[in-house]
C-alpha cells in the first residue's frame, strides 16, 4: 500500500469510530418525495426508471423512442430521438402552466441591491437575449463563452444559449485573462458575454480588463464582445467588436419561439482540471443533463416549488452554479436566491441575514464554507432566525464530522436533515447522497447511491470490495447526466476514464464501505487537488510556474488545510540567475495569480536546491507532502539521490 494510501486509511479507521447516526424525523420521513419504495422502483425498472423520470421531469416535444443507446461505449445517447428545448424547459412551460408569476430568482447583489425575476420576467429576458445573440450571428451549436460574476444575466445568457442551441462554456470569474483565452481557443467560440466588473469585499471588481487581454493576441475565433453593466466602472472599448448588453439586450424583442433540440445536442462545455496541464472542456448535452439534474434537485433536496426557498451558493463558473443554479431550479419552477459577493461583506452574517430575508428553506454549500464559518464563531448566526431552514445539502469536498455536526446544530437547528452529495462536473448531477427523509445519516458519509445510479468501491484488479475495506470509486453503469466526451479529445475520454477498469467509470476518488456499506469519499488518488472545493490540477499549476524565467524546475502538491480542505504548495528550483528572497515568492504568487487565476496562488513556494526524484526521473511527490503537511518524511528508498530530503530539510532551516 502507498503512504498516500495507508495515511487515507488511517483517516478512515478514525471515522469508522463515529458512531452517530441521525434518522430523519417521523414527521419528515411521513411527508418526505423520496420514500423507501423509491430505490425499489428504480431496481425493479432497470433503464427505463430514467426514462420514467425523463418523462415526469421534462416535456418533450418529440417523446424519445430508446432510453439508452450504449452500442457505442463509452458514447452514451440518452432519450434518442427525443426532442426538447432546455429554456422551454426552464421557463416557457411554467409561464404557460399559470405559474408565471411565481419568483424565480431573488438576487441580491453584494452592495445590497436587489432584483426579483418571476418566471415570466426571466422568461421575456431569456427571449431578449436569444433575439440579441442571434443578431450578432450565434447560430445553433456555435460556442458562446461566458464569462461573468453571479448576476441574473449570468443565468439569462446560459439559458438563451440552450434556447437558440448554442453551446455555452462558463468560465469562473475568478480565472485569469490566459486561461479564458485557452479556453475561447479550444471551444472556438464565437461570442463572449462579460460584465464591466462585480464587486468584491465592497469594492467594484473588474472583468472586461481580463476579456481584453484575453483577446489581444491575433487569431482569436471572437467576433463580438456583449458587456454587461454592472458596477458602472470605466471599461476600454474596442469599436466593432464591443456591444453593451443594454444597447443589444434591452432593445430586442421580446418574442422568441424556441426550437426543439435533439435529446442529444451538446448543452455545454465546462473545462475542469486533469492531470496534465490542459483542462479538459467537458461536454454536457440536453435530454440526459437535465433530467438527472431535475431528478435529484426535487428528491435529494425534498424540493417543494410552491414554498421552498432553495439556495446554492455555488458560483456559476463551477459545475454546481449549472446543475443547481441555472438548470435544475428552474426545471423544476422553484423559487431561489442568488447572492452576488463574500459572506463576510459588509459583515460576517451576511448569509444568514440573506436567510432570514428570503426565508430560505433549503441551503447547499460546500465545507469550506461552512469550517470558515465555524472558526467566525457561533455566535454569528445565532443573531438571525434561521427557523425556515429544514434541508441542508454539502458539495465539493469530504465533510469533516465536525464541521457536519456545527452545520447541523448551528445552521440546522438540530433538526434539518444534511445531504452530503458526491458528483463531478463529469457525473453532471449527484450520484451518492442520502434521501433526506429515508437515510440515516451519518456525519461525514455520503452514504449511498442516488436511485438509479451504481457506484462501487473497487480494488486494484476492479473487483469489489467488501464492506469495511477501500478502494477506488467507479461507476458501473451508464447514468443519464454523464459527461459525453471531452471537447475535441475522443482518446482522452476513453484514456481518462474508461482504461483504467473494465466497463466501467473511474472517478479518480478513493473510497471506502464502512461496515453498513454505506461510502465515505477520501479524496483524490490522482494528481488532482481540491482547494474549497475548486479543482486545481498540480500539472497545471507547475507549468505555470516554470512558464517564469526565474524558475527551472517545480513540484506542486495539495497539503491539507484546516480552512481549505487543501492547500498549494509548491516547491522550486530557482535558475543560477535568480534570486532566492522574500520578492521571488510573492513574484510567483502572483505569476500563478496571472497565468491562471488567483484561486490557484500557491499558500506557500519553497525554495529547494532539488526535488525528489526516481531512478526514472518521477517526482515523488508524496515526500513533499509529508514536508507540506510537516510530517516525518516517508520512505524515501527508491530516490535515485537519497540525500534529496536532507537537502531539502536543510533549505527550509535556513
Ligand atoms: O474529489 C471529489 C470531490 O470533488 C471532485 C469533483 O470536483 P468538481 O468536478 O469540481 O465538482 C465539484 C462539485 C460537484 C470529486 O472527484 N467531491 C465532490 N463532492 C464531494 C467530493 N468529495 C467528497 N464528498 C463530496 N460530497
Amino acid at each position: 500500500m502507498s503512504d498516500s494510501a495507508q495515511r487515507q486509511g488511517d483517516a478512515f479507521e478514525n471515522l469508522l469510530h463515529e458512531e452517530r447516526r441521525f434518522p430523519p424525523s417521523e414527521e419528515f420521513a411521513a411527508q418526505a418525495l423520496a420514500q423507501p419504495s423509491l430505490y425499489e422502483e428504480a431496481r425493479s425498472r432497470g433503464t427505463e426508471f430514467w426514462a420514467d423520470q425523463a418523462r415526469a421531469c421534462l416535456s418533450w416535444e418529440t417523446d424519445f423512442t430508446q432510453t439508452l443507446d450504449w452500442s457505442e461505449a463509452p458514447f452514451a445517447k440518452w432519450f434518442v430521438g427525443g426532442k426538447l428545448n432546455a429554456a422551454y424547459n426552464a421557463l416557457d412551460r411554467h409561464v404557460e402552466e399559470g405559474r408565471g408569476d411565481r419568483v424565480a430568482i431573488h438576487f441580491e447583489g453584494e452592495p445590497g441591491d436587489t432584483r426579483s425575476y418571476t418566471y415570466a420576467e426571466l422568461t421575456e429576458s431569456v427571449k431578449k437575449a436569444a433575439n440579441a445573440f442571434e443578431s450578432l450571428g450565434v447560430q445553433k451549436g456555435d460556442r458562446v463563452a461566458v464569462y461573468l460574476p453571479m448576476i441574473p444575466e449570468a443565468v439569462i445568457t446560459m439559458l438563451a444559449c440552450a434556447r437558440i442551441g448554442a453551446v455555452h462554456s462558463v468560465v469562473f470569474g475568478g480565472f485569469s485573462a490566459d486561461a479564458l483565452r485557452s479556453r475561447i481557443d479550444d471551444a472556438e467560440a464565437k461570442l463572449v458575454v462579460t460584465a464591466d466588473g462585480t464587486y468584491r469585499r465592497g469594492k467594484p471588481s473588474a472583468l472586461k480588463p481580463a476579456v481584453d487581454a484575453a483577446l489581444e493576441k491575433e487569431g482569436s475565433t471572437i467576433t463580438n464582445v456583449v458587456v454587461v453593466r454592472r458596477n458602472n466602472e470605466p471599461v476600454e472599448w474596442t469599436e466593432g467588436r464591443d456591444v453593451w448588453w443594454d444597447d443589444v439586450v434591452d432593445t430586442a424583442s421580446s418574442e422568441h419561439t424556441a426550437v426543439a433540440h435533439d435529446s442529444e445536442h451538446p448543452l455545454f462545455i465546462l473545462y475542469t482540471s486533469g492531470t496534465t496541464g490542459k483542462p479538459k472542456g467537458i461536454l454536457h448535452t440536453t435530454g440526459g443533463f437535465l433530467t438527472q439534474t431535475a431528478f435529484t434537485h426535487k428528491y435529494t433536496f425534498d424540493l417543494r416549488p410552491e414554498t421552498d426557498v432553495f439556495w446554492c451558493t455555488a458560483d456559476i463558473g463551477w459545475v454546481t452554479g449549472h446543475s443547481y443554479v441555472t438548470y435544475a431550479p428552474l426545471i423544476n419552477g422553484a423559487t431561489q436566491l442568488m447572492y452576488e459577493g463574500t459572506p463576510d461583506t459588509p459583515h460576517q452574517g451576511r448569509w444568514w441575514e440573506l436567510i432570514e430575508k428570503y426565508k430560505v428553506s433549503i441551503l447547499y454549500t460546500a465545507p469550506t464554507a461552512i469550517r470558515t464559518f465555524m472558526k467566525w464563531g457561533r455566535d454569528i448566526p445565532k443573531k438571525y432566525d434561521l427557523s425556515s431552514v429544514r434541508v441542508l445539502g454539502s458539495v465539493g469536498e469530504p465533510i469533516n464530522p465536525e464541521a457536519w455536526m456545527w452545520y447541523r446544530e448551528i445552521i440546522g437547528g438540530g433538526k434539518a436533515p444534511i445531504v452530503d452529495t458526491w458528483w463531478q462536473t463529469e457525473t453532471g448531477a449527484h450520484m451518492i447522497s442520502p434521501m433526506p427523509g429515508v437515510t440515516s445519516t451519518k456525519p461525514g458519509s455520503a452514504q449511498v447511491a442516488v436511485p438509479g445510479i451504481a457506484v462501487d468501491v473497487v480494488d486494484e484488479m476492479g473487483q469489489s470490495v467488501p464492506n469495511g475495506s477501500g478502494g477506488y470509486l467507479v461507476v458501473r453503469e451508464p447514468w443519464p447526466s454523464m459527461l459525453r466526451g471531452i471537447w475535441g479529445d475522443p482518446e482522452r475520454f476513453k484514456q481518462t476514464y474508461w482504461s483504467r477498469f473494465d466497463d466501467m467509470y473511474f472517478a479518480g476518488d478513493g473510497a471506502k464501505k464502512d461496515e453498513d456499506g454505506d461510502i465515505w469519499l477520501l479524496g483524490r488518488v490522482d494528481d488532482v487537488m481540491n482547494v474549497s472545493g475548486h479543482r486545481l490540477s498540480t500539472t497545471e499549476i507547475e507549468s505555470a510556474l516554470v512558464s517564469h524565467p526565474s524558475v527551472a524546475e517545480a513540484a506542486v502538491v495539495g497539503a491539507k488545510d484546516e480552512t481549505t480542505g487543501e492547500a498549494v504548495v509548491a516547491f522550486v528550483i530557482l535558475r543560477g540567475s535568480a534570486k532566492d528572497d522574500d520578492d521571488i515568492v510573492t513574484t510567483l504568487r502572483n505569476h500563478v495569480g496571472k497565468e491562471i487565476g488567483p484561486i490557484a496562488k500557491p499558500r506557500n513556494i519553497l525554495v529547494v536546491p532539488e526535488l525528489p526524484k526516481t531512478r526514472s526521473g518521477k517526482i515523488m511527490r508524496r515526500l513533499l507532502k509529508d514536508v507540506a503537511e510537516g510530517r516525518e518524511v516517508g520512505d524515501a528508498t527508491t530516490l535515485a539521490d537519497n540525500t534529496v530530503m536532507q537537502q531539502i530539510a536543510a533549505s527550509l532551516r535556513k
